[in-house]
């Protein structure tokens, strides 16, 4: 897949290294050539920098990895690019390393959608940080590292799907872009717990230790609300 990638930061290097790595070709964008060159240096040979508008405009699908307030911007700006793009949203409305873990919005996705009509947008890989997502381990427990992804265009869910099977996780379609922002929650949540010293993980028992689990294999699907 070719994918842009908007943002030279850690989750640009993270993700896009990744799918480099897996044989995708790469154009991230960045607001000064110095830095766009170095992320792609960093990504791999199937990266080459370029501008913002060139990351905005390539291929099949676009990577928004800059900060929340910086959005507005971007949308503004690229809106048309935008359309029938697959839009991938990894962002978040806090911002832990300065302490911050009350969101600034309640719903970020959801908002890249309404400002860019006929994006395609999935949010996804905005749950675990940049370290994880680029580092070697994809099982803890036995449980594979799983990414949940929400969004309301089935095929350009399976794609982000794929890309993720990409970086070796496993991928878990989690309902309408109207539920990604109890993910986008769920972040400032978990986040702020892991901060704080806790394990966030124990919280969580086991899929078979939940609760009463349908016979059915295939569960009940998932909702859309
Ligand atoms: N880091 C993580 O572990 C992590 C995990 C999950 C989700 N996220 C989310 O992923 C997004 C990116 O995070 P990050 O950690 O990669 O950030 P980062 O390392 O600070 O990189 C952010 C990138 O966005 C660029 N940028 C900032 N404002 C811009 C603007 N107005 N127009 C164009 N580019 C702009 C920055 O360029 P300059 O250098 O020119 O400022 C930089 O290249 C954030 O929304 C964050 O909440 C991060």
């Amino acid at each position: 897949m070719r994918i842009g990638i908007l943002g030279a930061g850690q989750m640009a290097r993270a993700l896009g290294g990744g799918w480099a790595a897996a044989g995708h070709e790469i154009v991230v964008g960045a607001r000064t050539s110095a830095a766009a060159a170095a992320a792609a240096a960093e990504i791999g040979p199937s990266a080459r920098p370029g501008t913002i508008a060139e990351a905005a405009s390539f291929g099949d699908a676009t990577l928004l990895a800059v900060p929340v307030p910086a959005l507005d911007e971007i949308l503004t700006a690229h809106r048309e690019a935008f359309a029938d793009r697959i839009l991938i949203d990894c962002t978040n409305a806090f911002a832990p390393d300065t302490g911050g873990f009350g969101l600034s919005e309640p719903a970020v996705a959801e908002r890249i959608s309404a400002s860019a009509p006929g994006a395609r947008v999935v949010k996804a890989f905005n749950l675990l940080a940049a370290e994880v997502w680029a580092g070697p381990n994809r099982e803890f427990e036995g449980r594979p590292l799983t990414v949940a992804l929400c969004g309301d265009d089935a095929a350009a869910v399976a794609a982000v799907a794929g890309l993720a099977e990409d970086l070796k996780l496993r991928p878990v379609p989690a309902g309408g872009l109207s539920r990604a922002r109890y993910l986008e929650a769920t972040a400032a949540f978990v986040v702020g717990l892991w901060f704080a010293g806790h394990d966030a993980r124990a919280m969580f028992p086991p899929l078979e230790s939940a609760f009463a689990v349908p016979d059915d294999s295939e569960g009940l699907p998932m909702s859309r609300e």
